[in-house]
């Protein structure tokens, strides 16, 4: 979705105006009446009918691995939405709409996430103000969102960080050998163990309070739409197939959580999964709640320019 420079201003100037603001609740992110009522409807309308899409949609059966011509990034939860065609098999035009309807559809997640992440993501495309990106567009290196030390891929210095790498995951993964189900501390020694990796063995490894926050952001992610966004319970095999096969695990009884996973059930988890880390501080870097949000707010630099970046549907969120 093209964002033309007088639509721009017009965004501006309504955003000036005082009106009564009046709260809805859509996927627990807090979307301002003001602020649907300065969108075009079927933006407003896609904000206040978010869901999971019900067991009877047949994009949760049809699972098929990227074909020749189709284009992938190293996120295996956008991998596993295209997959599925949850969001554009091929790969490609991801605008912000689309990436609201197709993330909310397929892994409950909340219009804040997707909006801020999302924005980031326009940050990879060769044009930001077009309104789109590819999945490719986002291997990128150490910016916006790519970085050292993932779960399950090589970092940038030795190989393509696109994709899945087994090796890279099972020293992730074998930390969790003998359990059936997730659970946040093992997972903050098994991130733990990827970064010292990294550290040890890349000459050019790059860590800081970004890396950091999207690290355990990462982390937070899986856990909480495999599992449930409070607890970050999830059973392995459903955890593998994410991963392994960028599948969502359906047929194997998975269902997409029923609380929708949002900028602060991120936030909270990521505490959390810190606070239980082995991992040293990194010196000045203090993480809190709002440190995810922040993150995406400093990579995008600032609230106004998330805003122009996303037609004015970060601005209705309350973002
Ligand atoms: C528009 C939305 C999204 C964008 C732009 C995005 C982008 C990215 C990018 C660029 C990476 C690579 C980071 C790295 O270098 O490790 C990544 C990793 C990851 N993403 Fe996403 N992502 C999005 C949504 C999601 C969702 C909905 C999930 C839910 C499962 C998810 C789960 C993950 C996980 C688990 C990783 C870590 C992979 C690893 O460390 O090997 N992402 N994402």
């Amino acid at each position: 979705m093209g964002i033309p420079r007088k639509h721009l201003y017009v965004l501006r100037l309504r955003k000036m105006r005082s009106t009564l603001v009046t709260t809805v609740l859509v996927g627990a992110s807090v979307v301002s009446a003001k602020g649907l009522l300065d969108l075009p409807t079927d933006i407003a309308n896609l904000l206040t009918s978010l869901a999971p899409a019900p067991a009877s949609d047949p994009r949760w059966t049809n699972w098929h691995p990227a074909s020749s011509g189709d284009v992938r990034s190293p996120c295996p939860g956008l991998n596993a939405l295209a997959n599925h065609d949850f969001i554009h098999r091929n790969g490609r035009n991801m605008t912000i709409p689309h990436l609201i309807a197709g993330l909310a559809a397929g892994l409950n997640m909340g219009a804040d996430f997707t909006t801020a992440i999302g924005a980031a993501g326009l940050l990879s495309s060769p044009n930001p103000l077009g309104g789109s990106f590819d999945l490719d567009d986002l291997s990128m290196h150490n910016f916006p969102i790519e970085h050292d030390a993932s779960m399950s891929r090589q970092d940038a210095y030795f190989a393509n960080p696109q994709p899945f790498h087994n090796p890279t995951w099972q020293q992730y993964i074998s930390f969790f050998d003998g359990k059936e189900r997730t659970d946040i501390p093992t997972a903050s020694k098994a991130k733990y163990a990827r970064t010292t990796d990294s550290q040890k063995r890349n000459p050019e490894f790059v860590y800081g309070a970004r890396e950091a926050v999207l690290s355990y952001g990462e982390n937070a992610l899986y856990l909480s739409t495999m599992g449930d966004p409070v607890t970050g319970k999830a059973k392995l095999e459903y955890v593998r197939s994410l991963f392994e096969m960028e599948k969502l695990p359906f047929e194997l009884g998975w269902r997409p959580s029923v609380l929708p996973t949002t900028l602060p059930s991120l936030g909270l988890m990521i505490v959390q999964l810190q606070s239980s880390s082995p991992e040293p501080l990194l010196e000045g870097v203090k993480i809190v709640a709002d440190s995810y949000k922040d993150v995406f707010f400093a990579i995008v630099g600032g609230s106004n320019i998330l805003g122009n970046l996303t037609g004015g549907i970060s601005e209705a969120l309350g973002l």
